[in-house]
């Protein structure tokens, strides 16, 4: 009955994304080769990917009040997608800027997500229950996530947490992750949530995530692949596929979404791991983020070509 209903939430909102030779340097003015506008934040990237692989899904943000407000309404409303409405602060905002290297910056300014609070998600419990998995980020206040992993929890659903970005708040509130079946950050993220050494090795950062509490572990390594280590205490790394990147952007959104998807067909985590990191490396060959999601098929055809599991 709840198979492939994922609810997701996190920040949502507008994206200007600037393509550039090399980042200025500080008071410099550079031009852009492109510039465009696209929907974003990791809550609705991560919906969005979700959607688009197949799953049913649930997902809730937060709307503000200025110039983008209805052009958000209409992307959510569209895909049936919920939000609470905040008429006192303007939405959230992004800029990314890309170079030649497809490195990225991101600012990010927050709006109408910070106003999320456990309130609003126990109003939605009853919703949030009924999936199989729940899907979340951390880009949205601390209490409303520790909310619905303790509901999705209890409820015995299966949790993906990506603590993508790292703030102090996740920092002093690392007992969430024992409401975790999944953490995935990337490996700066790790190391930071662990204190550890940049150099340390995979295996001893993602055992101190487990020592927080994470059951399973998914650090995603970058060009090194992305390093498991299991509930079982069986580790193993899911190597990249070979592609030539053009934009990063969203990449580890595109995982998330692709490995909870994967998760929530029953799929083994081998099987999970290696279709999440086949839809983010087609997802770096392209320009944006929301236009750079794969589809299944697309993916399938990476992994038999590529025959990598
Ligand atoms: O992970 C990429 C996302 O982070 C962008 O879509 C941007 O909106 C920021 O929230």
């Amino acid at each position: 009955m709840n198979e492939n209903k994922i609810f997701v939430t996190g920040l949502f909102g507008m994206t200007s994304f600037f393509h550039v030779n090399a980042f200025p340097k500080e008071g410099q003015t550079i031009r852009s080769k492109t510039s465009f506008y696209e929907v974003g934040g990791k809550g609705y990237n991560q919906a969005y990917t979700a959607k688009k692989l197949g799953a049913s899904v649930n997902f809730y943000t937060a709307i503000g009040n200025d110039f983008f407000s209805e052009r958000l309404i209409y992307e959510l409303e569209k895909d049936n997608f919920g939000y609470f409405r905040f008429d006192d602060i303007p939405n959230d905002f992004a800029c990314v800027v890309i170079d030649n290297t497809s490195d990225n910056y991101v600012i990010l300014n927050k709006g109408a997500s910070t106003k999320i609070s456990e309130k609003h998600i126990s109003s939605i419990k009853d919703l949030i229950v009924h999936n199989k998995g729940v899907l979340i980020q951390n880009e949205i206040p601390i209490e409303a996530n520790y909310r619905i992993l303790k509901i999705a929890h209890e409820n015995g659903l299966i949790t993906v947490f990506d603590p993508a970005p790292i703030t102090n708040e996740l920092k002093r509130s690392t007992d969430i992750f024992r409401f975790c079946d999944v953490v995935k950050p990337n490996w700066g993220e790790a190391t930071e949530l662990t204190n550890s050494k940049i150099d340390d090795s995979p295996l001893s950062v993602a055992s101190r995530l487990q020592d927080l509490g994470a059951k399973n572990v998914v650090i995603t390594r970058g060009s090194q692949g992305a390093f498991v280590l299991t509930e079982a205490g069986e580790s193993f790394c899911q190597p990249i596929w070979p592609v030539t990147s053009i934009d990063t952007t969203g990449a580890g959104d595109v995982f998330s979404a692709a490995l909870c998807v994967s998760l929530c067909e029953n799929k083994t985590i081998h099987e999970a791991v290696a279709f999440a990191s086949a839809a983010s490396a087609i997802s770096v060959t392209r320009g944006g983020v929301i236009s750079a999601i794969p589809n299944r098929e697309e993916i399938y055809d990476l992994i038999n070509k590529q025959s990598l599991y």
